[in-house]
Protein backbone atom coordinates (compact mmCIF):
# COMPACT_ATOMS: atom_id res chain seq x y z
CA UNK A 1 0.00 0.00 0.00
CA UNK A 2 1.26 3.30 -0.82
CA UNK A 3 -0.55 6.74 0.67
CA UNK A 4 -1.55 9.92 -1.27
CA UNK A 5 -2.94 13.23 -0.27
CA UNK A 6 -6.63 14.16 -0.72
CA UNK A 7 -9.21 16.63 0.09
CA UNK A 8 -11.91 14.96 2.54
CA UNK A 9 -14.73 17.47 2.44
CA UNK A 10 -18.20 17.20 4.60
CA UNK A 11 -20.94 18.38 2.53
CA UNK A 12 -24.29 20.65 3.77
CA UNK A 13 -22.49 23.80 5.28
CA UNK A 14 -23.63 27.01 3.20
CA UNK A 15 -20.63 28.93 2.28
CA UNK A 16 -21.04 32.58 3.47
CA UNK A 17 -18.29 35.47 3.80
CA UNK A 18 -15.69 37.24 1.39
CA UNK A 19 -12.38 35.91 -0.07
CA UNK A 20 -10.43 37.81 -3.03
CA UNK A 21 -9.69 36.61 -6.03
CA UNK A 22 -6.29 35.60 -7.12
CA UNK A 23 -4.41 36.53 -10.19
CA UNK A 24 -4.94 34.29 -13.36
CA UNK A 25 -2.78 31.51 -14.21
CA UNK A 26 -3.37 31.48 -17.62
CA UNK A 27 -2.74 35.15 -18.26
CA UNK A 28 0.59 35.04 -15.59
CA UNK A 29 1.86 31.45 -17.86
CA UNK A 30 2.48 33.69 -20.85
CA UNK A 31 3.49 36.55 -19.56
CA UNK A 32 5.96 35.22 -17.61
CA UNK A 33 6.84 33.56 -20.82
CA UNK A 34 6.87 37.04 -22.53
CA UNK A 35 9.98 38.11 -19.88
CA UNK A 36 12.25 35.77 -22.52
CA UNK A 37 11.93 38.44 -24.62
CA UNK A 38 13.29 41.27 -23.33
CA UNK A 39 17.42 41.93 -22.16
CA UNK A 40 16.17 43.22 -18.62
CA UNK A 41 13.97 42.58 -16.01
CA UNK A 42 10.82 42.25 -15.71
CA UNK A 43 8.37 42.46 -12.58
CA UNK A 44 5.11 40.81 -12.02
CA UNK A 45 1.91 41.32 -9.43
CA UNK A 46 -0.87 39.51 -9.00
CA UNK A 47 1.00 36.02 -10.07
CA UNK A 48 -0.81 33.09 -8.19
CA UNK A 49 1.40 30.89 -6.30
CA UNK A 50 0.57 27.56 -8.09
CA UNK A 51 2.26 24.60 -8.87
CA UNK A 52 1.77 25.55 -12.84
CA UNK A 53 3.68 28.88 -12.15
CA UNK A 54 6.59 27.14 -10.34
CA UNK A 55 6.69 24.72 -13.10
CA UNK A 56 6.73 27.42 -15.56
CA UNK A 57 9.66 29.77 -12.94
CA UNK A 58 12.17 26.27 -13.52
CA UNK A 59 12.08 26.32 -16.89
CA UNK A 60 12.75 29.57 -17.17
CA UNK A 61 15.89 28.93 -15.00
CA UNK A 62 16.86 26.00 -16.88
CA UNK A 63 16.83 28.42 -19.92
CA UNK A 64 19.26 31.13 -17.62
CA UNK A 65 16.86 33.88 -16.86
CA UNK A 66 17.07 34.97 -13.18
CA UNK A 67 13.67 34.83 -11.13
CA UNK A 68 12.99 35.92 -8.03
CA UNK A 69 9.86 36.08 -5.72
CA UNK A 70 10.14 40.05 -4.46
CA UNK A 71 9.30 40.89 -0.48
CA UNK A 72 6.09 42.37 -1.52
CA UNK A 73 4.94 39.53 -3.14
CA UNK A 74 5.94 40.38 -6.87
CA UNK A 75 7.70 37.73 -9.70
CA UNK A 76 10.98 39.47 -11.44
CA UNK A 77 12.21 37.41 -14.08
CA UNK A 78 15.52 38.35 -15.37
CA UNK A 79 16.49 37.16 -18.81
CA UNK A 80 19.18 39.03 -19.92
CA UNK A 81 21.58 36.20 -20.45
CA UNK A 82 20.17 32.86 -22.07
CA UNK A 83 22.10 30.16 -21.82
CA UNK A 84 20.02 27.43 -23.12
CA UNK A 85 16.89 26.80 -25.52
CA UNK A 86 15.80 23.52 -24.43
CA UNK A 87 12.58 22.86 -22.93
CA UNK A 88 13.06 19.23 -21.88
CA UNK A 89 10.90 16.42 -21.16
CA UNK A 90 10.56 15.74 -17.87
CA UNK A 91 9.22 19.43 -17.68
CA UNK A 92 7.06 19.80 -20.82
CA UNK A 93 5.64 16.45 -19.78
CA UNK A 94 4.45 17.69 -16.36
CA UNK A 95 2.77 21.20 -18.04
CA UNK A 96 1.89 21.55 -21.54
CA UNK A 97 1.69 25.55 -21.17
CA UNK A 98 5.44 24.76 -21.71
CA UNK A 99 4.93 25.31 -25.02
CA UNK A 100 4.49 28.87 -24.17
CA UNK A 101 8.55 29.97 -24.14
CA UNK A 102 8.44 28.22 -28.14
CA UNK A 103 7.46 31.44 -29.95
CA UNK A 104 9.74 34.17 -27.56
CA UNK A 105 12.95 31.57 -27.49
CA UNK A 106 12.47 31.73 -31.34
CA UNK A 107 12.30 35.12 -31.84
CA UNK A 108 14.98 36.13 -28.85
CA UNK A 109 17.56 33.74 -29.96
CA UNK A 110 16.98 32.37 -33.46
CA UNK A 111 16.39 28.65 -31.98
CA UNK A 112 14.25 26.88 -29.79
CA UNK A 113 14.05 23.04 -28.94
CA UNK A 114 10.94 22.50 -27.27
CA UNK A 115 9.74 19.11 -26.21
CA UNK A 116 6.46 17.94 -27.96
CA UNK A 117 3.41 17.52 -25.69
CA UNK A 118 1.97 14.69 -25.53
CA UNK A 119 -2.03 13.90 -25.64
CA UNK A 120 -3.37 14.66 -21.86
CA UNK A 121 -6.69 13.60 -20.16
CA UNK A 122 -8.93 15.97 -21.91
CA UNK A 123 -8.14 15.57 -25.50
CA UNK A 124 -5.22 15.50 -28.21
CA UNK A 125 -4.43 19.10 -27.87
CA UNK A 126 -2.43 19.27 -31.21
CA UNK A 127 -0.28 22.29 -31.52
CA UNK A 128 -0.39 22.54 -35.44
CA UNK A 129 -1.01 26.07 -35.82
CA UNK A 130 1.46 26.92 -33.59
CA UNK A 131 3.77 25.49 -35.69
CA UNK A 132 2.39 26.66 -38.69
CA UNK A 133 1.55 30.13 -37.77
CA UNK A 134 5.97 30.49 -37.14
CA UNK A 135 6.90 28.75 -40.30
CA UNK A 136 5.00 31.79 -41.53
CA UNK A 137 6.78 33.89 -40.04
CA UNK A 138 10.02 32.03 -41.63
CA UNK A 139 10.61 29.33 -39.01
CA UNK A 140 12.54 25.93 -40.44
CA UNK A 141 10.49 23.59 -38.42
CA UNK A 142 11.44 20.07 -37.56
CA UNK A 143 9.82 17.33 -35.13
CA UNK A 144 12.77 14.80 -34.03
CA UNK A 145 13.17 12.74 -31.02
CA UNK A 146 10.08 14.09 -29.55
CA UNK A 147 11.21 17.57 -29.81
CA UNK A 148 10.25 20.35 -31.70
CA UNK A 149 13.25 22.27 -33.29
CA UNK A 150 12.62 25.51 -34.76
CA UNK A 151 15.04 27.69 -36.34
CA UNK A 152 14.84 31.17 -38.03
CA UNK A 153 17.75 33.71 -39.01
CA UNK A 154 15.02 36.53 -38.59
CA UNK A 155 11.44 36.54 -37.87
CA UNK A 156 8.85 38.42 -40.22
CA UNK A 157 6.03 39.79 -40.53
CA UNK A 158 3.05 37.44 -42.17
CA UNK A 159 -0.94 37.13 -42.00
CA UNK A 160 -1.53 34.31 -40.11
CA UNK A 161 -5.31 32.62 -40.43
CA UNK A 162 -6.11 30.18 -37.75
CA UNK A 163 -8.69 27.30 -38.17
CA UNK A 164 -9.32 27.60 -34.85
CA UNK A 165 -8.98 30.33 -32.26
CA UNK A 166 -6.37 28.54 -30.33
CA UNK A 167 -5.32 30.42 -26.65
CA UNK A 168 -2.12 29.42 -26.01
CA UNK A 169 -0.95 29.31 -30.11
CA UNK A 170 -2.23 32.68 -30.62
CA UNK A 171 -0.16 34.15 -27.36
CA UNK A 172 2.69 32.18 -28.95
CA UNK A 173 2.64 34.01 -31.87
CA UNK A 174 1.83 37.09 -31.00
CA UNK A 175 5.21 36.65 -28.58
CA UNK A 176 7.32 36.13 -31.71
CA UNK A 177 5.90 38.77 -33.83
CA UNK A 178 6.78 41.10 -31.15
CA UNK A 179 10.59 41.16 -32.60
CA UNK A 180 9.87 40.09 -35.91
CA UNK A 181 10.43 42.57 -38.82
CA UNK A 182 7.46 44.12 -40.09
CA UNK A 183 3.91 43.72 -39.57
CA UNK A 184 2.23 40.13 -38.59
CA UNK A 185 -1.78 39.95 -38.46
CA UNK A 186 -3.60 37.12 -37.12
CA UNK A 187 -6.63 36.16 -38.33
CA UNK A 188 -9.21 34.32 -35.82
CA UNK A 189 -7.31 35.04 -33.13
CA UNK A 190 -8.28 34.10 -29.68
CA UNK A 191 -10.24 36.69 -27.83
CA UNK A 192 -9.94 35.81 -23.92
CA UNK A 193 -8.92 38.00 -21.55
CA UNK A 194 -5.65 36.44 -20.98
CA UNK A 195 -4.68 37.16 -24.64
CA UNK A 196 -5.46 40.67 -24.03
CA UNK A 197 -3.44 40.58 -20.91
CA UNK A 198 -0.71 39.32 -22.72
CA UNK A 199 -1.16 41.99 -25.59
CA UNK A 200 -0.78 44.78 -23.18
CA UNK A 201 2.08 43.66 -21.53
CA UNK A 202 3.74 43.36 -25.03
CA UNK A 203 2.65 46.86 -25.28
CA UNK A 204 4.03 47.89 -21.81
CA UNK A 205 7.68 45.99 -23.72
CA UNK A 206 7.21 48.32 -26.42
CA UNK A 207 5.41 46.11 -29.42
CA UNK A 208 2.88 48.09 -31.03
CA UNK A 209 -0.44 45.63 -30.72
CA UNK A 210 -3.80 46.42 -31.77
CA UNK A 211 -6.99 44.84 -32.46
CA UNK A 212 -6.61 42.41 -28.83
CA UNK A 213 -9.85 41.08 -27.83
CA UNK A 214 -10.92 40.82 -31.58
CA UNK A 215 -10.19 38.64 -34.13
CA UNK A 216 -7.74 40.34 -35.26
CA UNK A 217 -4.64 41.09 -34.12
CA UNK A 218 -1.67 43.31 -35.74
CA UNK A 219 1.51 43.46 -34.31
CA UNK A 220 4.50 45.83 -34.92
CA UNK A 221 7.29 43.80 -34.04
CA UNK A 222 10.14 46.27 -32.33
CA UNK A 223 14.10 45.79 -32.20
CA UNK A 224 14.51 46.83 -28.66
CA UNK A 225 11.66 45.48 -25.67
CA UNK A 226 12.14 47.44 -22.51
CA UNK A 227 11.71 46.29 -19.21
CA UNK A 228 8.23 46.90 -17.81
CA UNK A 229 6.29 45.86 -15.23
CA UNK A 230 2.59 44.42 -14.91
CA UNK A 231 -0.14 43.74 -12.61
CA UNK A 232 -1.97 40.45 -13.75
CA UNK A 233 -5.45 40.11 -14.59
CA UNK A 234 -7.80 38.20 -11.71
CA UNK A 235 -8.35 34.37 -12.52
CA UNK A 236 -12.24 34.37 -14.17
CA UNK A 237 -12.35 31.28 -14.32
CA UNK A 238 -11.59 30.70 -10.32
CA UNK A 239 -13.83 33.48 -9.88
CA UNK A 240 -16.37 31.13 -11.25
CA UNK A 241 -15.46 28.50 -9.71
CA UNK A 242 -16.49 30.16 -6.36
CA UNK A 243 -19.39 32.01 -7.62
CA UNK A 244 -20.73 27.85 -8.18
CA UNK A 245 -20.04 26.54 -4.82
CA UNK A 246 -21.71 29.96 -3.52
CA UNK A 247 -24.68 28.45 -5.97
CA UNK A 248 -24.85 25.07 -4.59
CA UNK A 249 -24.31 25.48 -1.32
CA UNK A 250 -27.51 28.13 -1.27
CA UNK A 251 -24.74 30.83 -0.10
CA UNK A 252 -24.10 34.25 0.26
CA UNK A 253 -20.87 34.89 -1.15
CA UNK A 254 -18.87 38.05 -1.85
CA UNK A 255 -15.82 37.27 -4.87
CA UNK A 256 -13.49 40.37 -4.40
CA UNK A 257 -11.77 41.54 -7.61
CA UNK A 258 -13.99 39.08 -9.68
CA UNK A 259 -14.36 40.84 -13.15
CA UNK A 260 -17.82 40.70 -14.40
CA UNK A 261 -17.02 41.57 -17.90
CA UNK A 262 -14.78 38.51 -18.31
CA UNK A 263 -17.94 36.25 -16.84
CA UNK A 264 -20.61 37.19 -19.12
CA UNK A 265 -21.32 33.89 -20.34
CA UNK A 266 -21.16 32.07 -17.12
CA UNK A 267 -23.09 34.90 -15.07
CA UNK A 268 -25.73 34.98 -17.62
CA UNK A 269 -26.41 31.39 -17.00
CA UNK A 270 -26.41 31.31 -13.72
CA UNK A 271 -29.13 34.07 -13.51
CA UNK A 272 -30.64 31.80 -15.68
CA UNK A 273 -30.22 29.35 -13.57
CA UNK A 274 -32.33 31.35 -10.62
CA UNK A 275 -28.96 32.79 -8.87
CA UNK A 276 -28.34 35.86 -8.08
CA UNK A 277 -25.57 37.76 -9.30
CA UNK A 278 -24.90 41.38 -8.47
CA UNK A 279 -21.93 43.54 -8.92
CA UNK A 280 -20.67 45.99 -5.65
CA UNK A 281 -17.65 48.16 -6.79
CA UNK A 282 -15.11 45.76 -7.53
CA UNK A 283 -16.60 42.54 -6.44
CA UNK A 284 -18.94 40.19 -7.54
CA UNK A 285 -21.62 39.02 -4.44
CA UNK A 286 -23.38 35.63 -5.56
CA UNK A 287 -26.23 34.26 -3.71
CA UNK A 288 -29.05 31.88 -3.64
CA UNK A 289 -31.92 30.24 -1.72
CA UNK A 290 -33.18 27.24 -3.63
CA UNK A 291 -32.06 24.12 -5.64
CA UNK A 292 -31.13 25.87 -9.61
CA UNK A 293 -32.93 25.45 -12.49
CA UNK A 294 -31.88 23.40 -15.35
CA UNK A 295 -30.13 25.49 -18.32
CA UNK A 296 -28.65 23.90 -21.13
CA UNK A 297 -24.72 25.30 -21.64
CA UNK A 298 -22.34 24.84 -24.77
CA UNK A 299 -19.12 25.82 -24.02
CA UNK A 300 -17.35 28.17 -26.67
CA UNK A 301 -14.30 30.53 -27.30
CA UNK A 302 -14.94 33.59 -25.82
CA UNK A 303 -17.12 35.21 -25.21
CA UNK A 304 -18.61 32.08 -25.11
CA UNK A 305 -19.56 29.54 -22.22
CA UNK A 306 -15.54 28.45 -20.89
CA UNK A 307 -14.73 24.99 -21.32
CA UNK A 308 -12.97 25.45 -17.95
CA UNK A 309 -16.17 26.37 -16.25
CA UNK A 310 -17.94 22.80 -18.01
CA UNK A 311 -17.37 20.31 -15.09
CA UNK A 312 -18.42 22.75 -12.37
CA UNK A 313 -21.34 24.01 -14.11
CA UNK A 314 -21.90 20.54 -14.48
CA UNK A 315 -21.81 19.63 -10.69
CA UNK A 316 -24.41 22.55 -10.06
CA UNK A 317 -26.93 21.19 -12.93
CA UNK A 318 -26.69 17.76 -11.39
CA UNK A 319 -28.76 18.56 -8.36
CA UNK A 320 -31.02 21.65 -10.63
CA UNK A 321 -34.90 21.04 -11.13
CA UNK A 322 -35.56 19.36 -14.29
CA UNK A 323 -33.38 18.49 -17.39
CA UNK A 324 -30.54 20.02 -19.26
CA UNK A 325 -27.78 19.10 -22.05
CA UNK A 326 -24.41 20.38 -21.35
CA UNK A 327 -22.14 20.18 -24.94
CA UNK A 328 -18.45 20.78 -24.84
CA UNK A 329 -17.51 22.10 -28.41
CA UNK A 330 -14.00 22.62 -27.75
CA UNK A 331 -12.36 19.17 -26.13
CA UNK A 332 -12.89 15.64 -27.10
CA UNK A 333 -12.65 14.14 -24.42
CA UNK A 334 -13.66 16.76 -21.26
CA UNK A 335 -16.24 14.64 -19.25
CA UNK A 336 -14.11 12.66 -17.09
CA UNK A 337 -15.56 13.75 -14.52
CA UNK A 338 -19.16 12.20 -15.32
CA UNK A 339 -19.22 8.98 -13.95
CA UNK A 340 -17.27 10.67 -11.00
CA UNK A 341 -20.21 12.17 -10.45
CA UNK A 342 -22.20 9.89 -11.00
CA UNK A 343 -20.75 7.65 -8.27
CA UNK A 344 -21.85 10.44 -6.22
CA UNK A 345 -25.51 10.11 -7.20
CA UNK A 346 -25.61 12.34 -10.00
CA UNK A 347 -28.18 11.24 -12.82
CA UNK A 348 -25.50 11.90 -16.29
CA UNK A 349 -25.97 10.30 -19.70
CA UNK A 350 -23.58 10.96 -22.38
CA UNK A 351 -24.29 11.43 -25.79
CA UNK A 352 -21.61 12.03 -28.47
CA UNK A 353 -20.32 15.33 -26.92
CA UNK A 354 -23.21 16.42 -24.87
CA UNK A 355 -24.18 15.19 -21.49
CA UNK A 356 -27.84 15.02 -20.54
CA UNK A 357 -28.07 15.87 -17.19
CA UNK A 358 -31.31 15.32 -15.07
CA UNK A 359 -31.45 16.88 -11.74
CA UNK A 360 -31.77 14.86 -8.80
CA UNK A 361 -32.44 16.24 -5.19
CA UNK A 362 -29.33 15.39 -3.56
CA UNK A 363 -25.93 13.85 -3.91
CA UNK A 364 -24.25 11.35 -1.86
CA UNK A 365 -20.51 11.76 -0.57
CA UNK A 366 -18.23 8.97 -1.95
CA UNK A 367 -14.41 8.58 -2.89
CA UNK A 368 -13.75 10.21 -6.35
CA UNK A 369 -11.04 10.96 -8.31
CA UNK A 370 -9.48 14.29 -10.07
CA UNK A 371 -8.36 13.59 -13.34
CA UNK A 372 -7.93 17.29 -14.51
CA UNK A 373 -7.97 20.71 -12.29
CA UNK A 374 -11.56 21.74 -14.00
CA UNK A 375 -12.70 18.18 -13.10
CA UNK A 376 -10.84 17.99 -9.65
CA UNK A 377 -13.00 21.44 -8.31
CA UNK A 378 -16.27 19.97 -10.37
CA UNK A 379 -15.96 17.16 -7.68
CA UNK A 380 -14.86 19.02 -4.46
CA UNK A 381 -17.97 21.26 -5.65
CA UNK A 382 -20.43 18.50 -5.41
CA UNK A 383 -18.61 17.43 -2.34
CA UNK A 384 -19.64 20.90 -0.60
CA UNK A 385 -23.89 19.51 -0.98
CA UNK A 386 -23.52 16.11 -0.98
CA UNK A 387 -24.63 14.22 2.14
CA UNK A 388 -21.89 12.66 4.32
CA UNK A 389 -17.86 13.18 3.25
CA UNK A 390 -16.50 12.75 0.39
CA UNK A 391 -12.72 12.13 -0.40
CA UNK A 392 -11.55 13.83 -4.08
CA UNK A 393 -7.83 12.06 -5.14
CA UNK A 394 -5.48 13.12 -7.88
CA UNK A 395 -5.05 16.58 -5.57
CA UNK A 396 -1.79 17.87 -7.74
CA UNK A 397 -4.38 18.41 -10.53
CA UNK A 398 -5.73 20.94 -8.16
CA UNK A 399 -2.79 22.70 -6.64
CA UNK A 400 -2.48 23.35 -10.39
CA UNK A 401 -4.39 25.90 -10.76
CA UNK A 402 -6.16 27.28 -7.51
CA UNK A 403 -4.52 29.19 -5.10
CA UNK A 404 -5.01 28.55 -1.49
CA UNK A 405 -7.93 26.39 -2.56
CA UNK A 406 -8.74 24.90 1.02
CA UNK A 407 -7.86 28.17 2.79
CA UNK A 408 -10.09 30.09 0.83
CA UNK A 409 -13.28 27.29 0.60
CA UNK A 410 -12.48 27.27 4.81
CA UNK A 411 -12.77 31.09 5.50
CA UNK A 412 -16.36 30.58 3.52
CA UNK A 413 -17.51 27.97 6.12
CA UNK A 414 -16.75 24.79 3.90
CA UNK A 415 -15.56 21.87 6.07
CA UNK A 416 -12.89 21.36 3.86
CA UNK A 417 -9.33 19.29 4.78
CA UNK A 418 -6.46 17.47 3.34
CA UNK A 419 -5.77 14.14 4.42
CA UNK A 420 -3.80 11.06 3.31
CA UNK A 421 -5.14 7.94 2.65
CA UNK A 422 -4.03 4.50 1.30
CA UNK A 423 -4.09 3.07 -1.75
CA UNK A 424 -2.73 0.54 -3.71
CA UNK A 425 0.57 0.84 -5.15
CA UNK A 426 -0.80 0.60 -8.37
CA UNK A 427 -3.59 2.68 -7.74
N1 LIG B 1 -6.04 22.98 -31.36
C1 LIG B 1 -5.60 22.43 -32.54
N2 LIG B 1 -4.37 22.78 -33.02
C2 LIG B 1 -3.56 23.68 -32.37
C3 LIG B 1 -4.03 24.24 -31.16
C4 LIG B 1 -5.26 23.88 -30.68
O1 LIG B 1 -6.29 21.64 -33.14
O2 LIG B 1 -2.46 23.96 -32.87
C5 LIG B 1 -7.37 22.61 -30.81
C6 LIG B 1 -7.27 21.91 -29.46
O3 LIG B 1 -7.03 20.54 -29.59
C7 LIG B 1 -8.62 22.22 -28.87
C8 LIG B 1 -8.94 23.62 -29.40
O4 LIG B 1 -8.08 23.79 -30.53
O5 LIG B 1 -9.58 21.31 -29.35
C9 LIG B 1 -8.70 24.77 -28.43
O6 LIG B 1 -7.48 24.62 -27.76
P1 LIG B 1 -6.56 25.83 -27.33
O7 LIG B 1 -5.30 25.76 -28.11
O8 LIG B 1 -7.33 27.10 -27.37
O9 LIG B 1 -6.23 25.44 -25.83
P2 LIG B 1 -4.87 25.72 -25.09
O10 LIG B 1 -4.32 27.00 -25.58
O11 LIG B 1 -4.03 24.50 -25.14
C10 LIG B 1 -5.88 27.12 -23.12
C11 LIG B 1 -5.91 27.03 -21.63
C12 LIG B 1 -6.79 25.87 -21.22
C13 LIG B 1 -8.19 26.12 -21.78
C14 LIG B 1 -8.13 26.29 -23.29
C15 LIG B 1 -9.45 26.64 -23.92
C16 LIG B 1 -3.75 27.91 -20.99
C17 LIG B 1 -2.40 27.67 -20.43
N3 LIG B 1 -4.55 26.85 -21.13
O12 LIG B 1 -5.35 25.88 -23.60
O13 LIG B 1 -6.84 25.88 -19.79
O14 LIG B 1 -9.04 25.05 -21.47
O15 LIG B 1 -7.19 27.35 -23.61
O16 LIG B 1 -9.97 27.82 -23.39
O17 LIG B 1 -4.10 29.05 -21.28
C18 LIG B 1 -7.09 24.99 -17.62
O18 LIG B 1 -6.72 26.08 -17.17
O19 LIG B 1 -7.60 24.08 -16.90
C19 LIG B 1 -6.96 24.72 -19.06
C20 LIG B 1 -7.00 23.49 -19.58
Amino acid sequence: MGVKRAYLVEGGYRLRGEITISGAKNAALPIMASSLLVEGPVVLENVPRVKDVETLIELLQILGAKVTWSEGGSLVIDASELKDSTAPHELVRTMRASILVLGPLLARTGEAKVSLPGGCAIGARPIDLHLKGLEMMGAEIKVERGYIQAKARKLKGARIYLDLPTVTGTENLLMAAALAEGETVIENAAREPEVVDLAKALKEMGVEVEGEGTGIIKVRGTKSPKSFSHRVIPDRIEAGTFMVAAAITNGNVTLKGARADHLEAVVGKLREAGIEVDQQGDSLRVSSWDRPRAVDVRTAPYPGFPTDMQAQFMALMSIARGLCVITETIFENRFLHVNELRRMGADIRLQGQSAVVQGVPYLTGAPVMATDLRAGASLVIAGLVAEGETLVGGVQHLERGYERFLEKLSALGARVKEVEHEVPEDG
